[in-house]
């Protein structure tokens, strides 16, 4: 699994591009030149992160817009079959799926990312998510578990994929939710390993199932240079945890970046986008999912909670700012341990490539990448 979880390279902080799959990206803004998703744009964003020695791609597992102005989110490829795309599109770049547990069958799940995953030859993850958005079950007519229970049953699910990509012959498998007779799944992922699974649960059961199951563990908040010794702290918590269930893990973060050739202009665009033009009515969809309404909590508290979703990027650190800036910020957080992140731009194929131009070269002087 080194090879995979290093992503086969050097590089000591992965980059990433998260949420390419979902129109408007991470940034719920009405500004025009906002993402689009289509599938021409990011097969071409693929190709040039894959040829710019960029490490991943993250997409979101959603299934119905947030609404507002833009409908966020309205227009989402669906992840399994996005990756399989752009893995057959790319040479180096790991593409992850990611999956509703209860959504999919496991056996099912199982099989198409051994197929990725042999289309990619080994370049495929999986990210593993229960569902906290209530009108997207709905829609599906699937009833949502009671929190916890969600990840009882995420258990069972994971067990039997991990099953199905090792087990030599046929299996049964009896849980409380699950009940296989007979399954069989070959063939089985490429190389003889098996694909990096991750998973971003926030909740406290949502971390013990990523340490007891997953290779990396994302948390939306990493923080900034002002708190290298908190995440330093953080991280080196989250794998004592993980050691203490006889496994190592590693911490991904995730964060959105603005970067121009002067701070009042990265500053100026991040406002403009962010705040000034933010969609705030997708916005308040989005916390109505979570149940979080002027009518649930006090106007003071729902004001800052929009406010904080607004300015990052519906959960994330915005890196804002010049090339030396942005770069020296995540050189921070990979000194404080973690592996990698995964950046949203508000139009990536328009700001990848100054990124990579600038900001990569950057990170290999500063030690954390290397050159391609
Ligand atoms: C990096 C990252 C990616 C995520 N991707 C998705 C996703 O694609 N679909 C989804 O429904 N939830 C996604 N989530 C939400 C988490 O899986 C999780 O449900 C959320 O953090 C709440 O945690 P809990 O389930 O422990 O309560 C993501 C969260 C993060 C930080």
């Amino acid at each position: 699994m080194h090879d995979r979880i290093a992503m086969y390279n050097g590089n000591a902080l992965k980059i990433g591009l998260f949420g390419a799959n979902c129109s408007s990206g991470r940034c719920a803004t009405t500004v025009p030149e906002r993402w689009s998703a289509s599938w021409p744009d990011c097969l071409k964003l693929a190709q040039l992160a894959d040829q710019a020695g960029l490490d991943f791609m993250l997409p979101i597992a959603r299934w119905k817009g947030y609404g507002g102005t833009t409908d966020f989110h309205g227009h989402s490829l669906e992840t399994i079959t996005w990756a399989v795309g752009l893995l057959a599109a790319t040479e180096r770049l790991t593409v992850f799926g990611t999956v509703h547990a209860p959504l999919f069958h496991p056996l099912i799940a199982a099989k198409e990312f051994v197929t990725a995953d042999h289309i990619g030859e080994g370049r495929v993850g999986v990210n593993i998510v229960v569902g906290w958005n209530e009108g997207e079950f709905d829609m599906f007519g699937v009833r949502q578990r009671e929190h916890d229970a969600r990840y009882d049953y995420a258990q069972e699910w994971i067990d039997v994929v991990k099953q199905a990509w090792s087990c030599d012959g046929t299996f049964d498998y009896d849980g409380q939710f699950l009940k296989l007779t007979g399954a069989r799944a070959y063939p089985k992922p490429f190389g003889g390993t098996r694909p990096l699974l991750m998973n971003a649960g926030s909740s406290e059961v949502g971390q013990a199932f990523a340490l007891k199951n997953c290779d990396a563990f994302f948390v939306a908040t990493a923080g900034s240079r002002t708190s290298l010794a908190g995440n330093a702290t953080k991280v080196a918590e989250i794998k004592a945890a993980a050691r203490a269930f006889g496994r190592d893990i590693e911490v991904f973060t995730v964060g959105q970046v603005i970067c121009r050739p002067t701070q009042q202009e990265a500053d100026d665009y991040y406002r403009h986008v962010n705040i000034d033009n933010a969609d705030w009515a997708a916005i308040d969809g989005m916390l109505a999912n979570k149940s979080i309404t002027p009518q649930t909590i006090p106007p003071d508290e729902y004001d800052n909670k929009r406010r904080y979703f607004a300015a990052n990027a519906i959960g994330g650190y915005p890196f804002v700012g010049t090339p030396d800036r942005v770069a020296e910020e995540l050189a921070v957080i990979s000194q404080a341990g973690v592996l990698g992140i995964g950046v949203s731009f508000v139009n990536y194929l328009a700001e990848v490539p100054y990124f990579c131009a600038e900001v990569l070269p950057r990170l290999e002087r500063a030690g954390v990448r290397v050159k391609m």
